[in-house]
C-alpha cells in the first residue's frame, strides 16, 4: 500500500511540485528533479530542449541530460561527460554552492558542475544551452563547454577541443571515438585505447595546420576557422535545405561524425536526416594499432551506408548488448596440448571469400600453392587464420583486428576450428566420414562453374556442410552458463496501473491475451501469459534473461517481465502498423518493395536467432501472425523463446507438436529430430505469402489440410508463369529477377528433407542478392500429390 501511495506520489504530485518551482522558465536555487518516469523536465522558453532525466530504453537506468523536446524520439544532445547513468530514484539538485549535483537514491554524489560561490538561478536556454548565472547576470557554467557527443549551431570549439562518442546508443558512457580539434591545427577523428586516452592513429583528418576553432553557426553551416580569416567548410556549400530545421553534428557510437538536420514542424514521419558525413567508409580505416571501426576479432560491413559490426562463423559476441565490440572465438589456437604432429586431424577450415582483415599478419609467405598454404596453418599451433591469393599466403593470429567485408580482394580466408568440437555421430549418409568436410567447404567455390545436376548434389553437400559447423559452434555455447541480466521486473499491480486494469486489448497471441499499457511516455505491449506457463517456475527467470539478451532490430524487444504469484506476463515494446499478417491480408495490397524489404527482415531477424545469440533459439511458430511491424514497417519477430519455455514446463501429456496448420515442417511428424530448419521451413512457407499475398491454406477440407501454396508456388515456377503466382503485380513483375530470387529461396525453404533447407544466413544473403541461387528441386519429391 505504501508502495502505491509513493508511486501515486511520484506520479501526480511531484511533477506540480516541481512546475512550481519552475517560473519564467529559470530554475531556482533549491529546485531539483527525481529520476522517474512521468517527471516534467525544465524547458527552454520556446520549449525546444529540456534539461531533466530521461529513461534509457529497456532499462531501469536514466541519463541526466538535454534533448530536443518537441521532436517524438527526444534526441539526447548534452549528458555529464562522466558517469552519467543512474538508477531510479536518483536526484539531480540546483544548488548554491555546487552548482548542478546528481546524486544517486542512497543520497551519494555522483557528478556536480563544480563549485560556485554566488549562484542566481539556471537556465535551459532555447539554443540547447543549459547555463548557470550568477549574481550580476554573469555566466559562471555551461553545458556547452563540457559537450556530451554533439555540438550545436552557435557552440564553437576551439584547439584542444574534444568530443566523444558513447558506448552504443543506449550505454552513454564514453566510447572509443573522438573528434579533436588538436593544437597543431588539425581537426582529427580517431579511436582511442580504453581506459587510457592514448589516441590510435586518425581515420579522418582537416589536413589544415592553422584552424584555430571549430564554428557551428546559427543557420548551421559548419567551417574551420583559419589563420587570415580564411575558412575551410565542412558543411558542403548549399547543402542546407531552407526552412527551420533543427541543427546537430553527432559523433556516433559507430564512430562516424555527421551532420544532421529535422524539420521543426512536425508533418508525418519526420526524422534525422543526414547532411554529410566523416569518413566515408569507417570499415576500410583503421592501422596496425587498435581494432579498427569494430571490435577485435570483429567484421564491419556498410549496410545502407552504416558501419555495422558482425561476428563471423566460428566467432560469438563477447558482450551480447555490444554488436559492435570484441568478438571470441569459439576456439583459439593453443600450443599448450600435445597437437603439434598431428594438425590435420585435429583441425579444420571454414572458408570465407568476401571478408578481409589486413593486418594481424604474423607469417608472409612467397611463391606457395593453396594446399601448402592450408597445410602450414593446420600444422602451426599458433596460426587462426590462413588468407591465401595468387601464391602468397598469410597467417594471421588472433586476435584479428580491422576485419572488413570486403568483395574485391579476391583472396580466400580460412579460418581455423577444432575437429573435436564438431558432434559425432550424426553424419548424414551421403556424407561419408569426416574427412570429407574440408573439400566440401571448398567445392562451395567451384558451384559456379559446373553442370545444374552437379550444382543440386553440391548444394546439397554445401548445406551439410554448414549445417554440422554450425552445430559444431553451437554445442559449446549450450554448455555455457547464462549471465544475468536486469530485466525490468514489475509487480502485477504495477502493471494493472500501466495497463489501466487491462482495458484496451490489442489482439490473442498463440502464448496469451495481448494488452496496450503506458509506461512513462511510452506505449507498451503486456502479454498476459497462458496458464501453461504457471508451471514454468525456475526456468522462467532464465528464459526470461535468454530473451532479454536478444537485440536485433528485427526483433521485438522484451522490456520488461512479471511473475508475481501465479502471474505472469511480459512487457514488449509496442508495435503501431499491427501484424503482419493484417498488413499482407488486407483490403489494400502492400507494395512489392514493402514486402521484399519486410521479407529480407524476417529472415535477418531468424537468422539473428539462429546464429547470432549466445544460446541459439528455435522460434517453432513462424507465421505472420507473429510478425509485427513498427512504424516504418519494420518487420520484427514476436514470441521467440516462448515455445521453448512452454516445452520445458509441459505436461507429459503434451504431445510437443508445436506451430501453425500450414506453417508446420514435415518432420514435426515423422521421427527424426527437430532442428533450427523446422523455422526454415515456416519461413519458406511465409515468404511464399509474402511474395504472392495469398494465405498458405486456401481451404481446410475435412481432414486433409494442404498447404496448397507450396504446390501452387512450385507449379508456377516449374511452369515459368511467375506472373501468375503474383496475381500480375507489374511493380513486382518489374523487378523480375528479385522476384525470381525470393521465389526460389522459398522454394529451397520449404523442401521436405530438412537437409536441403538452406541456413536462414544463406537465406538473407540470397535475398540480398550477396550470393547466387541455384534452380530449386521439386520440395516434395516423396509425397504424392495428385493422388
Ligand atoms: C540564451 O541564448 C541567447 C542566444 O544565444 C543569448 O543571447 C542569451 O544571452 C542566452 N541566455 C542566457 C541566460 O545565457
Ligand atoms: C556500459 O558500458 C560500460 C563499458 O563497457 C560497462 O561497464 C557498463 O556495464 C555498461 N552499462 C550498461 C548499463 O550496460
Amino acid at each position: 500500500m505504501a508502495r502505491v501511495l509513493y508511486y501515486v506520489f511520484l506520479t501526480f504530485f511531484l511533477p506540480l511540485l516541481i512546475a512550481a518551482q519552475q517560473t519564467n522558465n529559470s530554475v531556482a536555487v533549491g529546485a531539483s528533479l527525481i529520476a522517474t518516469d512521468n517527471i516534467v523536465p525544465w524547458l527552454s522558453p520556446a520549449g525546444d530542449f529540456a534539461f531533466g532525466f530521461q529513461r534509457i530504453n529497456g532499462q531501469n537506468l536514466f541519463v541526466l541530460s538535454v534533448w530536443y523536446d518537441k521532436i517524438p524520439d527526444k534526441t539526447i544532445i548534452w549528458y555529464p561527460d562522466t558517469n552519467p547513468m543512474v538508477p531510479r530514484g536518483s536526484k539531480v539538485e540546483l544548488t548554491n554552492e555546487r552548482g548542478l549535483v546528481l546524486s544517486d537514491p542512497q543520497g551519494r554524489e555522483v557528478w556536480t558542475s563544480g563549485n560556485f560561490s554566488d549562484l542566481a538561478y539556471g537556465f535551459m536556454n532555447d539554443t540547447g544551452n543549459f547555463v548557470l548565472v550568477g549574481n550580476g547576470s554573469r555566466k559562471i557554467w555551461e553545458s556547452f563547454s563540457f559537450m556530451g557527443d554533439t555540438i550545436l549551431p552557435t557552440q564553437v570549439m576551439a584547439r584542444g577541443g574534444v568530443i566523444n562518442s558513447r558506448k552504443s546508443e543506449t550505454n552513454f558512457t564514453r566510447g572509443r571515438f573522438q573528434l579533436r580539434l588538436l593544437q597543431d591545427g588539425n581537426l582529427v577523428l580517431n579511436a582511442r585505447a580504453i581506459p587510457s586516452y592514448y589516441a590510435y592513429k586518425s581515420y579522418y583528418s582537416s589536413n589544415t595546420s592553422d584552424a584555430e576553432q571549430l564554428i557551428f553557426d546559427t543557420s548551421g553551416y559548419m567551417y574551420l576557422m583559419r589563420r587570415n580569416d580564411r575558412r575551410l567548410d565542412l558543411t558542403p556549400r548549399g547543402a542546407l535545405p531552407l526552412g527551420d530545421y533543427y541543427h546537430r553534428a553527432t559523433i556516433g557510437f559507430d564512430g562516424v561524425f555527421t551532420q544532421y538536420y529535422h524539420p521543426k514542424t512536425l508533418t508525418g514521419n519526420t526524422s534525422w536526416e543526414v547532411i554529410w558525413f566523416e569518413p566515408e567508409n569507417i570499415c576500410k580505416t583503421g592501422d596496425v594499432e587498435g581494432s579498427g571501426a569494430c571490435g577485435f576479432n570483429n567484421v564491419c560491413g556498410l549496410v545502407n551506408s552504416t558501419p555495422t559490426c558482425e561476428c563471423q562463423q566460428g566467432f560469438s559476441l563477447l558482450d551480447p548488448s555490444d554488436p559492435n565490440g570484441d568478438c571470441k572465438p569459439d576456439f583459439t589456437p593453443s600450443c599448450s596440448e600435445d597437437e603439434e604432429n598431428n594438425g590435420e586431424e585435429m583441425f579444420d577450415f571454414i572458408e570465407f571469400t568476401d571478408i578481409d582483415w589486413p593486418s594481424s599478419d604474423y607469417m608472409h609467405m612467397i611463391p606457395i600453392s593453396e594446399q601448402e598454404c592450408q597445410k602450414s596453418c593446420l600444422e602451426d599451433c599458433l596460426c587462426a587464420v590462413a588468407v591465401y591469393g595468387s601464391n602468397e599466403c598469410w597467417k594471421k593470429k588472433i586476435p584479428l583486428s580491422n576485419g572488413r567485408k570486403d568483395n574485391s580482394v579476391n583472396k580466400k580466408v580460412f579460418l581455423k576450428f577444432r575437429k573435436s568440437d564438431s558432434p559425432s555421430g550424426s553424419v548424414p549418409p551421403f556424407l561419408g566420414n569426416k574427412k570429407d568436410k574440408r573439400s566440401l567447404i571448398i567445392l562451395g567455390s567451384v558451384l559456379v562453374s559446373t553442370s545444374m545436376f552437379v550444382n543440386v548434389i553440391l548444394i546439397v553437400a554445401v548445406c551439410v556442410g554448414f549445417f554440422l559447423i554450425h552445430k559444431a559452434t553451437k554445442n559449446i555455447h549450450l554448455s555455457r552458463n547464462t549471465i544475468d541480466t536486469n530485466v525490468p521486473h514489475y509487480t502485477y499491480q504495477e502493471l494493472v496501473e500501466v495497463t489501466s486494469d487491462f482495458k484496451d486489448e490489442l489482439g490473442k497471441g498463440a502464448f496469451g491475451i495481448v494488452y496496450k499499457g503506458v509506461i512513462g511516455t511510452n506505449i507498451v505491449a503486456v502479454k498476459k501469459l497462458d496458464r501453461a506457463f504457471q508451471d514454468a517456475d525456475k526456468e522462467f527467470k532464465t528464459e526470461i534473461n535468454a530473451i532479454a539478451r536478444t537485440h536485433h532490430k528485427n526483433l521485438v524487444q522484451l522490456l520488461g517481465y512479471c511473475d508475481d504469484g501465479e502471474q505472469r506476463l511480459l512487457i514488449y515494446e509496442y508495435m503501431s502498423n499491427g501484424t503482419l499478417s493484417d498488413f499482407l491480408f488486407g483490403d489494400m495490397r502492400p507494395t512489392w518493395k514493402q514486402r521484399s524489404y519486410i521479407g529480407v527482415g524476417i529472415a535477418k531477424g531468424l537468422s539473428y536467432l539462429h546464429e547470432g545469440c549466445t544460446t541459439q533459439v528455435i522460434h517453432c511458430d513462424i507465421k505472420p501472425q507473429n510478425i509485427l511491424l513498427d512504424e516504418y514497417y519494420n518487420a520484427k519477430i514476436a514470441d521467440f523463446g516462448l515455445a521453448k519455455l512452454l516445452m520445458m514446463s509441459a505436461s507429459a501429456t503434451s504431445t510437443g507438436i508445436r506451430g501453425t496448420k500450414g506453417y508446420i515442417a514435415p518432420e514435426w511428424f515423422r521421427n527424426t529430430p527437430i532442428t533450427v530448419k523446422v523455422d526454415v521451413y515456416s519461413f519458406g512457407v511465409l515468404l511464399l505469402e509474402i511474395i504472392s499475398c495469398r494465405k498458405s491454406l486456401l481451404f481446410e477440407s475435412g481432414n486433409e489440410d494442404r498447404a496448397i501454396l507450396t504446390d501452387w508456388a512450385w507449379d508456377c515456377y516449374k511452369e515459368g508463369r511467375i506472373d501468375a503466382f503474383v496475381e500480375n503485380d507489374l511493380e513486382a513483375l518489374d523487378d523480375y529477377k528479385n522476384l525470381t530470387t525470393f521465389l526460389m529461396v522459398g522454394l529451397w525453404c520449404v523442401q521436405e528433407n530438412p537437409l536441403l533447407r538452406p541456413t536462414m544466413r544463406m537465406v538473407t544473403q540470397s535475398l540480398e542478392g550477396v550470393i547466387e541461387v541455384i534452380e530449386p528441386p521439386c520440395p516434395f519429391p516423396s509425397s504424392a500429390r495428385y493422388s
